[in-house]
């Protein structure tokens, strides 16, 4: 699976609760490396917000705090990472989310890459916290907070587009994915160490300080 050969594709997969900022620093790593950005979570937002067929089916789940079923979750990863723009590699955020998803994906990609998991810790205070001052841009998905938020209220920085606060960012649904989080998704934290590509970082430090360890470690593996 890993190498030191540099110039195979990274992949980057981020775990961490809800609200971890896993996010946050997956956005800004895509930009550094130039490989895309995969949120499960986006992509399913993004066909709510077109009431796509797959929209209706997972709103409610979604809003309900629940992991979408894995068929439907695995079936829209695999068709993502076969488009020319992953070749060189991409960024994970919100998958695998359990360790059948975590399984399937080593079955349908199967290619030498650097593959960096890297897991992100917050206590849970801090989280439910967090969500409650969360803004996303309803167009770009860009992550705002209400300690920073976008220049003009209500206006995405970087595209203009609507900023609002995610219906699953309610506290009660909030301490609802945390649970999902603890009983479904930590799982993976043994998983991922066992293959040896797991390194955990304090998420509960400023954004920068995160982002800069981050950085740091995978410039160490990638050159
Ligand atoms: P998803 O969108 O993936 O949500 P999540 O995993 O619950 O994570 P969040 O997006 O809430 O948090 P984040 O870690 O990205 O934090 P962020 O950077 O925004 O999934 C949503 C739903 O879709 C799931 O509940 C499920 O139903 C479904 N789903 C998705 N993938 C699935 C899958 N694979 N299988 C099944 N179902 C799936 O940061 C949070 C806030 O904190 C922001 O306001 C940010 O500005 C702030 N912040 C970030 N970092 C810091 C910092 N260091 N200091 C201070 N504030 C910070
Ligand atoms: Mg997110």
């Amino acid at each position: 699976m890993n190498s030191n050969n540099k110039d195979q594709p990274l992949i980057i997969i981020f775990l961490g609760p809800p609200g971890s900022g896993k996010g946050t620093q997956a956005q800004r790593l895509a930009q550094i490396y130039q490989i895309p950005h995969i949120s499960t979570g986006d992509i399913f937002r993004e066909h709510i917000k077109h009431s796509t067929s797959i929209g209706k089916k997972v709103r409610e789940v979604i809003q309900a705090g629940q992991l979408i079923s894995d068929g439907m979750v695995l079936e829209m990863i695999e068709e993502r990472i076969k488009l020319n723009d992953c070749k060189n590699g991409f960024v994970l955020d919100g998958f695998p989310r359990t360790v059948v998803q975590a399984e399937e994906f080593f079955k349908f990609f199967d290619a030498q890459a650097m593959i960096l998991v890297l897991c992100l810790e917050v206590a849970d205070e801090l989280i439910i916290e967090r969500a409650e001052g969360r803004l996303v841009c309803k167009q770009c998905s860009a992550i705002y907070n209400k300690e920073a938020p976008p220049a003009i209220e209500g206006i995405c920085d970087k595209c203009q587009g609507e900023v609002y606060r995610r219906p699953d960012d309610k506290p009660e649904v909030v301490k609802e994915r945390l649970e999902v989080y603890h009983s479904q998704t930590q799982p993976l934290v043994q998983y991922f160490d066992e293959k040896k590509i797991l390194t955990s970082f304090e998420g509960d430090q400023p954004r920068d300080a995160v982002h800069a360890e981050l950085k740091k470690y995978i410039d160490q593996r990638i050159r």
